[in-house]
């Protein structure tokens, strides 16, 4: 009986403590907009329903902001979180706060305290070991290996050739998958050959339970979670993940040590994976840190940079002028040859450079980025002084099809947005495909060399039709419901 006193007490000292606390909070951003919320769930049905709808709301929620201050509250019970869909605000959130939300918490059991989501003290030390690695110089190394996997994507699409609409995503995430393993670590996966396989089948089911647990609110407390099956399902599948990536490790750490212990001359002239290069840094990373970047790498790396090939090639096929254009400038570089892509050719594909820019716009597929507030921040444009302990939203897609930030024909595709001239002239925060400040992507040139090295190869190869994009949904990433339909037909 005692003890049942005592624990009322507790509970109901912790919602007086949670009350006056989100009271605090929402006096201090009392001018922002809070769409329409419930009792005790808040905003928390934004994030009901599927994927589409969540688009729904999300763009719901954009209009609130752009109609108010560009920014609006959201509840989800009792942690307050601010979107923000403007440029201004966005930039001073991203430079000043660089530590990822709470919500990344569901990746920790995965990614451990790999780059994408290590807190912030580990990450200065290990960002500043690894950004030499993404350089694009060392990238550029990597083209041989980029024309190779991309000859084969052409190869596999033959099959397509003069049939109907077929959903190109799954060819260009096989391909992408081969590139960023070989690259991230030495392992030659051949996915395009061997679509399955366990270690893929693993990877797949680590990567839906989370994305239920992200956007299914009754999957996230643990207490709850852990009562259903996922939870078992998640912790085996995740441990299949760590065990092949261990191996990978491991081995590549044997050869490293035994090249070490002979001439350059000697040896075999290998590859250097990004792991291979991780092994001799300033920092002595322990087996299981290299896991952890060595994963965390593959995963932010491979289906971003799938979905922007997908997207940029639907896009081309809906805009056939814009597909002329980028073809007169591979003939301008390759003549009518099937050569491979090389580092000059990456430099010369200006136009192919501005189309997969404005795909990112359109379609950013990160199209949320959730910072967490550890001190009070001012936001200058919607005039809130942001109290710490609250969480930051940035509206990545709102932005990027903001009338404010980039004029009224924002809903359209327009490759010449990107011309240098027209660039200067926006706020360097309204275009955010890779995030912005310290802590932006690391790989963003990597997967620029890639989409290039792969778009000018498929386009080289093949005409594009497409009739549309459609409706989309969010996952953690941003997918059309309808996959990206395209039709075939040979240059
Ligand atoms: C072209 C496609 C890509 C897009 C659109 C993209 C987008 C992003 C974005 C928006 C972030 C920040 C996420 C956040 O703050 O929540 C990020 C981080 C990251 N990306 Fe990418 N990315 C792409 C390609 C790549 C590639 C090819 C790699 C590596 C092979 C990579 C590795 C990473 C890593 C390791 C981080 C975490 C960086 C840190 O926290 O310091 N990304 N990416």
């Amino acid at each position: 009986m005692i003890i049942l006193v005592v624990l009322v007490v507790i509970l109901c000292l912790y919602l007086a403590h949670w009350r006056a606390n989100a009271k605090r909070l929402d006096r201090a951003t009392a001018s922002l907009p809070v769409p329409p919320c419930l009792p005790v769930l808040g905003n928390a049905m934004i994030f009901l329903g599927d994927g589409e709808k969540v688009v729904k709301n999300i763009e719901d929620i954009a209009q609130i902001c752009y109609k108010n201050k560009g920014a609006v509250k959201i509840w989800l019970g009792p942690k307050l979180y601010v979107a923000i869909g403007n440029a201004e605000d966005a930039k001073i959130v991203l430079e000043n706060c660089l530590d990822k939300d709470r919500v990344y918490r569901f990746l920790r059991p995965w990614l451990g305290r790999g780059l994408f989501i290590a807190p912030l003290n580990l990450w200065k030390s290990h960002r500043k070991v690894l950004l030499p690695i993404f350089h694009n110089k060392v990238i550029e190394e990597y083209l041989g290996v980029i024309g190779e996997r991309a000859e084969i994507l052409v190869e596999r699409l033959s099959k397509e050739v003069n049939k109907e609409y077929f959903d190109v995503l799954q060819y260009v995430t096989a391909c992408t998958l081969d590139i960023v393993f070989e690259t991230a670590m030495g392992e030659e996966m051949d996915v395009q050959h061997s679509t399955d396989s366990p270690y893929l089948r693993a990877r797949h089911t680590v990567m839906t339970i989370l994305n239920m647990r992200f956007f299914k609110l009754w999957l996230q407390p643990d207490c709850l979670f852990n009562l259903t099956p996922y939870a078992k399902q998640l912790r085996e599948n995740i441990a299949y993940t760590h065990k092949f990536t261990d191996e990978v490790v491991r081995k590549r750490r044997m050869e490293y040590e035994r090249n070490k212990s002979i001439s350059t001359e000697q040896s075999d002239g290998k590859l250097r994976a990004v792991l291979d290069m991780l092994f001799d840094r300033e920092i002595k990373f322990t087996d299981d840190q290299l896991r952890e970047h060595i994963d965390s790498i593959t995963i932010a790396g491979n289906d971003t940079t799938a979905l922007v090939i997908a997207y940029t090639l639907v896009l081309l096929g809906m805009h056939q002028n814009v597909q002329d254009k980028v073809i007169q400038e591979q003939e301008a570089i390759f003549g009518m040859s099937k050569r491979k892509v090389n580092k000059d050719d990456i430099n010369n594909m200006n136009y192919l450079e501005r189309v997969i820019k404005e795909s990112m716009r359109l379609y950013s597929v990160v199209p949320i980025i959730a910072r967490k507030i550890d001190r009070e921040l001012y936001l200058p444009h919607c005039g809130v002084q942001l109290p710490a302990g609250t969480s930051a939203v940035i509206g990545v897609f709102g932005i990027h099809r903001s009338k404010a930030e980039w004029g009224p024909s924002a809903e359209e595709f327009d490759p010449d947005r990107f011309l240098p001239e027209r660039s200067n002239e926006r706020h360097p925060a309204a275009y955010l495909p890779f995030s912005y400040g310290l802590r932006n992507c690391i790989g963003r040139n990597f997967g620029m060399i890639i989409a290039k090295t792969i778009i000018s190869n498929v386009i080289r190869s093949y005409k594009i039709d497409a009739t549309g994009i459609g409706p989309l949904k969010m996952e953690i990433l941003l997918f059309p419901i309808n996959g990206h339909q395209i039709r075939l037909t040979r240059r």
